[in-house]
């Protein structure tokens, strides 16, 4: 950007330190993680407090200038890319942590600060904020608030859209909504939060929120498990929930292929079964109980499940050592699959029985499509949420596979459809899904979502051109 003149009033607004533009200091807030894109924006503003946002989106709304808000640049769709003429909006120091409120189950914390910060002030406090997810050291609450981030522990607390009792706004005119209220009940009308959550940036600047705190779990036990096929996940899936009820906190699948990988390309992963399975599922339960038998619990649904057929080896996880490790073999899975060439992956969501038809026909489809593909899928099947995500054949070349991408993603969402799925579980939608996501809803919620769009930012400035087209 060569606007001198706005470059001025930035720097008169918030500070020489907090307007960049040399392209070193661009660099982190332009290039997206996986390399699939790259932002061209000149310029990044790094407001230190509400006030300041609030004075730059008023500064840029005088203008016309697009804003894309920005955290930890973790996100998967292309959200937070800033394309020339644009600037970036980073809320890297937006950090405070403004109070803990142990007794009433609440923080309420800046949009800059990291995910795994909030946990461990959560910790401090014998309490627990319960979103959990591989990004969690880099990724910030407001991207959190405004993908509707997933991650693994959605099956007992929810996505981020039910963590969330209030939010503060920088809405597309600079003013700035002040809905940071505690309440756990509340019917004055529409819940306005709601809409800013999972809006990705497309209706306002998210500043800080109110989130809710939950008590700390005391007893925990994991299991990694061996099972036959994905059928028998599901089985498995549905005795602990018979037997063990809300203990059941995390039900992650994981094919053979995604833990070969992990363990190639991420140091201190670890294989705790002795032979390799086709498919395994990591089973937690949790309790407030400090002295719930959750490992003798988990035993009986083991070899209940054993008896039925159901599971071919597990270990149930000996100390909270041994059940880091577990945890860390699942979220080694994405750095792994980077390691393997190009990869093309979907996020898609299908009733939890519909799993293993799903997996069935989505693998076939692809192989015929591209034979000696990877195929990698894995993630929450506790939610019904799998990561499809598909590699290279080996020695092929990354860029014709990766041209390929459309296409596939395609044919895999058209399945996805037909059992009634969703094409973007927990990710959103950015620039990857806005056109396809466009096809295949209803067009009246497409309709519906411009109008929301076009009633809270008229002039389109918020992050322009994602989600849903003007
Ligand atoms: P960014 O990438 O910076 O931004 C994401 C979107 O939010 C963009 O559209 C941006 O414009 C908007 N935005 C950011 N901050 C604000 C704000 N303050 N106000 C308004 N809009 C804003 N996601 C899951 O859901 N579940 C997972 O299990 C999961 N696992 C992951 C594992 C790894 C290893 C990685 C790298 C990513 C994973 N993700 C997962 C994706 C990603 O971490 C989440 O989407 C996360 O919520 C994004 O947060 P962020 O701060 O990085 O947001
Ligand atoms: C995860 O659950 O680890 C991520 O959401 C994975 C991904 O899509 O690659
Ligand atoms: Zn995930």
């Amino acid at each position: 950007m060569n606007d001198a003149a706005l470059i001025d009033q930035l720097i008169a607004l918030i500070g020489p330190q907090a307007v960049l533009r040399d392209a070193a200091d661009l660099e982190p807030y332009l290039q997206e993680w996986r390399g699939n894109y790259r932002g061209t924006a000149g310029v990044v503003v790094r407001p230190g407090s509400t006030a300041e946002v609030a004075a730059v989106v008023k500064l840029c709304a005088g203008r016309g200038i697009g804003i894309v808000p920005q955290g930890g640049n973790t996100g998967m769709v292309g959200g937070a890319v800033a394309e020339a003429g644009q600037i970036i909006l980073a809320t890297d120091r937006l950090t405070a942590i403004r109070e803990l409120d142990a007794e009433g189950d609440h923080i309420t914390v800046e949009a800059g600060v990291v995910l795994a910060q909030v946990q461990a002030a959560a910790e401090a406090a014998d309490r627990l904020f319960p979103l959990s997810l591989g990004a969690e050291g880099s990724c910030r609450i407001g991207g959190n608030l405004s993908t509707n981030a997933g991650g693994t522990a959605v099956l007992r607390y929810g996505s981020m859209r039910n963590l969330v009792l209030g939010l503060e706004v920088v809405l597309p005119d600079g003013r700035v909504w002040d809905g940071l209220r505690a309440l756990r009940k509340d019917n004055t009308g529409y819940d306005l939060k709601q809409i800013f959550i999972g809006a990705e940036g497309t209706l306002g600047v998210i500043t800080a929120a109110v989130l809710k705190l939950f008590p700390r779990p005391r007893s925990v036990a994991a299991a990694l498990v061996a099972v036959p096929d994905p059928a028998a996940a599901v089985a498995l899936f549905g005795r602990a929930r018979a037997e063990a009820g809300g203990a059941v906190t995390g039900v992650e699948l994981m094919p053979r292929l995604a833990i070969d990988f992990a363990l190639r390309h991420v140091p201190g992963v670890i294989d705790p079964l002795a032979e390799p399975h086709p498919w395994y599922v990591l089973l937690e339960l949790s309790s407030t109980a400090a002295d719930a038998p959750l490992a003798q619990q988990l035993e009986s649904i083991l070899a209940h499940a054993l008896e039925a057929g159901l599971v071919d080896d597990a270990v149930i996880a000996a100390s909270e050592a041994q059940r880091r490790t577990f945890w860390h073999l699942r979220e080694a899975i994405v750095e792994g699959q980077r390691h393997e060439g190009g990869s093309i992956k979907h996020d898609i969501a299908v009733p939890v029985a519909r799993v293993p038809a799903f997996l069935e026909r989505a693998t076939a489809a692809v192989e015929a499509a591209i034979p000696g593909a990877r195929v990698v899928p894995f993630g929450h099947l506790g939610d019904g949420n799998i990561h499809f995500n598909l590699n290279q054949p080996e020695g092929a070349d990354r860029a014709a596979f990766m041209g390929r991408g459309a296409e596939i993603n395609h044919r895999v969402h058209d399945i996805v459809a037909a059992m009634g799925g969703s094409i973007s579980a927990e990710h959103g939608v950015g620039l990857l899904k806005r056109d396809e996501v466009a096809e295949r809803k209803p067009a009246i919620e497409i309709e519906l979502m411009r109008r929301i769009k076009q009633a809270i930012d008229p002039a389109g400035i918020m992050n322009p051109g994602k989600v849903v087209r003007a």
